[in-house]
């Protein structure tokens, strides 16, 4: 399906056919998104993780964490959160503005997990232990542990979008309606 950035609609399906597309394609823009978190000094923190899940019904989105990483404490300390997608192709920026809830990872994805993508959710050395050269960790390896695996849900409070093609800039913002139902979207200046 073609995109048509020159409505609003068009641009919003263009924006969740995007994330969708990222559960099943690694090579999908939005496979790997940047989170960014107020940190626990009064600044800002941005990091990639991985976009696994995007319900557009609920307006939600969902990563996977370790409970023992810096952004699951920043996130429980302030939920508001924003991610980020960057599609060069489409020269399309996609910001996605949201309130964050870190709940249990699905039992059923950890058991289904290979053994080298457990090692991200190490219990002991948690993330962020300081070591004195990175090969240490050689003699130290990781002990994956289901305890601190986390599902970190994005609920969306709003979307906005950049789209850069040759003849305009075309930007809007979407806000659910309400009681969540339809979204809004209205074009802003650039
Ligand atoms: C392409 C890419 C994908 C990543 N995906 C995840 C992810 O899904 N979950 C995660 O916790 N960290 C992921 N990381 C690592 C984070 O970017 C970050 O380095 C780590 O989680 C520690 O961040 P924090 O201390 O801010 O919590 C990814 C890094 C890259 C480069």
């Amino acid at each position: 399906m073609s995109d048509d950035f020159t409505t609003l609609d068009g641009t919003q399906a263009a924006v969740w056919r995007r994330l969708e597309a990222a559960m099943s394609d690694p090579a999908a823009p939005a496979r790997n998104i940047a989170l960014a978190t107020a940190d626990l000094q009064g600044g800002a923190a941005v990091r990639m993780v991985v976009l696994r899940a995007a319900d557009r019904a609920g307006g939600r989105l969902a990563i996977y964490t370790n409970a023992l990483s810096g952004k699951v404490a920043e996130l429980e300390a302030d939920p508001a959160c924003e991610c980020l997608v960057w599609d060069a192709e489409a020269r399309f920026q996609i910001r996605l503005r949201g309130a964050a809830e870190v709940l249990a990872g699905p039992g059923a994805v950890w058991q289904a997990m290979a053994e080298h993508e457990r090692m991200l959710y190490a219990e002991s050395p948690g993330p962020g232990t300081e070591m004195e050269d990175a090969e240490d960790l050689a003699d130290f390896p990781p002990t994956p542990s289901a305890e601190v695996f986390r599902l970190v849900q994005v609920t969306l409070a709003g979307i906005e979008t950049l789209q850069l093609a040759r003849d305009l800039h075309r930007r809007a913002s979407f806000v659910p309606g309400p009681e969540g139902a339809t979204w809004q979207g209205v074009w802003i200046t650039p």
